[in-house]
């Protein structure tokens, strides 16, 4: 069921399923995506009470009053506050595993787990920062359309890709429907994003890593490097998977998530 909140004045659209009173899964997604990125593993989580949102900026949710991971943490705890839940697994794909490590920066005691999907606690190196500048300025001169296909298609492994044209397809038109301003907003925050390698070092929960061997943004090296940081993880490396396995492999994905989850309601 959708729901519309407000965080910092702005609305966030937020969708809750399943069974209130088991310990609640939280779904973040990643840049230029919505909360439909979940949409393909939801019969397989049956049963979790599942909160997920569209993060500010994107999908039914307003544009931030400011860039930035923590105003996106911030929204998610206001969703958590909205539906009086105290603790819950906090799961994130890529961007959405950079807001869940300000959240758990922010608010550690609201964790019973955090998953970081394709994700990893690193700030941008130069070379990254100027990426994301040169394509701030490619959305900036209405080029968003042109932007987001070229993102997408190198986000699958290429034997994926070549399969299945038409899901990179759907989510690259999907991502045409995201505003400039939240992409753009998106790619300050992902610049200006700390380092996290002290929360995870100090990470009272479990962590999860999905990790994919033909990841082009995120590599399975720094995914391990990053899983050697906490006390408890769970990792996973996904062989042939690139930035996209909800997509790629769902019935392996879901079945890391759910009993990611299971491990964490059961401790
Ligand atoms: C994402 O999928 O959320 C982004 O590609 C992450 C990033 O660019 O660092």
């Amino acid at each position: 069921m959708k729901h519309t909140l407000l965080s910092n004045g702005r609305h966030i659209a937020c969708y809750e399923s399943g069974a209130a009173g088991s310990l609640p899964l939280v779904l973040l997604h990643g840049f230029c995506e919505d909360s439909t990125l979940w949409d393909g593993l939801l019969p397989g989580l049956q049963g979790i009470h599942l909160l997920r949102m569209d993060l500010p900026g994107f999908g039914g949710s307003d544009l931030p009053l400011a860039s930035g991971m923590d105003t996106s943490a911030d929204a998610v705890c206001a969703m958590l506050n909205e539906f009086s839940v105290e603790r819950c697994v906090l799961v994130g794909h890529s961007m959405g595993g950079y807001v869940a490590l300000e959240f758990a920066a922010r608010y550690p005691d609201r964790l019973a787990g955090l998953g970081l999907v394709h994700s990893h606690p690193y700030e941008d190196s130069p070379e990254r920062r100027e990426t994301r500048r040169r394509g701030i300025e490619m959305v900036q001169s209405g080029k968003r359309d042109l932007y987001v296909a070229q993102l997408f298609s190198s986000l699958f492994a290429a034997a994926f890709a070549g399969q299945h044209p038409d899901t990179v397809d759907a989510l690259i038109e999907n991502a045409k429907r995201q505003p400039a301003a939240g992409i753009i907003a998106a790619l300050e925050g992902m610049i200006a994003r700390m380092d996290h390698t002290a929360t995870l070092r100090n990470a009272s929960c479990p962590v999860l890593f999905l990790l994919g061997t033909d990841d082009s943004i995120i590599t399975p090296e720094m995914g391990l490097q990053a899983a050697m940081l906490p006390d408890i993880v769970d990792i996973h490396v996904l062989e042939g998977i690139g930035h996209m396995s909800m997509y790629e492999t769902p019935e392996k994905t879901v079945e890391i998530v759910r009993s990611f989850w299971e491990f964490c309601a059961q401790r």
